[in-house]
């Protein structure tokens, strides 16, 4: 174990529990030694809970704490993994990033674009090693994409995200005893979570950035809200979500987001185009683009004839273990091999994918006005919304 990254997870909640369970199986590989975990709830830290969501865990050597600061002064780790709730950070990370430890955090990295962006100013001025936990860009298929991507232009992306709202009981925090939500589903509440878009559409905007290479310039949106009788069981976040990207290449992308209650339905359609070719999610990645020299051909063409595999299927699962197992990986060994290019991200790069879905918010709230990302970053104009609201 002598020469592993000595590691500490904040927040030992149902995320954290994932990542714990990535680290623990990445600690019987002796790439890293999980030195603390922190967590002000105790039960939180109990090994027979861990356990139950993350069985690869034994308590052994790791050192429990109730508060960061006290961890960091206490077991002194080389790299932290910040997984509380986006409204709860005070401060930890410009303190964590000013003593020279590597910061993973997790997505969004705070609602508030003021807060982020000292976090971020702190995180470069250290000059640490830093990602965001935007896991599907560790999946093949999306990867798949991404390098297909290279060197062409994306006319189009789109995402149809058809969930449900949050189930109960997955969530760690006593949100009830610090004025949130009683049933503890943070997710669906909007002071917490900053509405779905946010807290969840933030996956399938990063994922529109990895796969076009290309950023955000502007953002429309328009939500429907949950009716106010609903608010006290189902939460008071939106119901659905139509959001609108102008990509800087040209590109549109389109973003639709569902959360009713008590349909326990998901399902989800996505592409990309180019100017010349779609690409498809089926049994297997595919692309649909005639490469023949003679187009336009004086026959349809047949599907075979434009029909291209990118990756085999069956699909992996972009949000699931593998990939959580794989970002953690390669930021470790990005850290010990002083290999920046392992990272597929930055705590800055992942700015471009936190401050679009901000802006949705403040876009909807100003009646679907077109909001450029670099005015929301830096005018005067939005200065109100990127700052955490008093009593917050
Ligand atoms: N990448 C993903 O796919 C993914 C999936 C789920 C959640 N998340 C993100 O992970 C973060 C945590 O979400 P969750 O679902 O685990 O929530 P959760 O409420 O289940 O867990 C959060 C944990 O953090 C603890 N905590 C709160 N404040 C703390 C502090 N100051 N110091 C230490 N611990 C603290 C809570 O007690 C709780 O145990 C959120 O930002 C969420 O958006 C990411």
């Amino acid at each position: 174990m002598a020469g592993a990254l000595k590691v500490a997870v904040i927040g030992v909640g149902q995320r954290g529990l994932q990542h714990v369970e990535s680290l623990a199986q990445l600690q019987a590989d002796e790439e890293v030694q999980i030195a603390a975990l922190v967590d002000p709830y105790e039960e939180n830290l109990a090994e027979e809970k861990i356990q139950s969501k993350a069985p690869s865990y034994k308590q052994g050597s790791t050192r429990l704490y109730s508060d960061v600061d006290e961890m960091i002064a206490d077991a002194k780790p080389d790299a932290v993994w910040f997984v509380i709730p986006p409204n709860q950070h005070r401060g930890e990370i410009e303190r964590v990033a000013g003593l020279g430890i590597s910061i993973f955090a997790e997505k969004p990295q705070s609602l508030f674009y003021d807060e982020i962006k000292r976090q971020a100013d702190a995180i470069d001025d250290a000059g640490i090693a830093s990602t965001v936990g935007f896991q599907k860009r560790y999946d093949p298929w999306y990867t798949a994409i991404h390098d297909y991507m290279e060197g062409k232009q994306m006319s189009s992306v789109m995402t149809v995200s058809l969930g449900s709202v949050e189930g109960h009981g997955v969530k760690h925090t006593h949100t009830e005893e610090q004025g949130g939500p009683a049933n503890r589903v943070w997710t669906a509440n909007r002071a917490w979570s900053g509405t779905s878009i946010v807290e969840a559409g933030i996956h399938q905007t990063d994922q529109m950035r990895y796969w076009s290479r290309d950023d955000v310039e502007w953002v429309q949106a328009s939500y429907v809200n949950r009716p106010d009788h609903l608010h006290d069981a189902q939460g008071d976040n939106p119901v659905a979500y139509t959001v609108i990207y102008g990509f800087k290449g040209g590109g549109i992308g389109n973003l639709i987001f569902t959360k009713p209650a008590k349909s326990y339905f998901n399902q989800r359609y996505e592409y990309i185009h180019t100017p010349e070719s779609h690409v498809a999610f089926e049994d297997d990645l595919v692309v649909y683009s005639y490469s023949g020299s003679d187009y336009p051909p004086s026959d349809r063409p047949s599907v075979e004839q434009v029909r291209t595999v990118l990756a085999k299927g069956p699909e992996p699962s972009a949000m699931g273990p593998e990939s959580t197992r794989d970002i953690s990986r390669q930021f470790v060994r990005s850290i010990v091999e002083d290999n920046p290019d392992l990272r597929r991200n930055s705590f800055r790069s992942s700015m471009q994918s936190l401050a679009p879905v901000l802006a949705a918010n403040v876009s909807d709230s100003l009646g679907g006005e077109r909001v450029y990302i670099d005015e929301f970053e830096n005018s005067d104009k939005y200065a109100q919304y990127r700052q955490r609201p008093a009593g917050l």
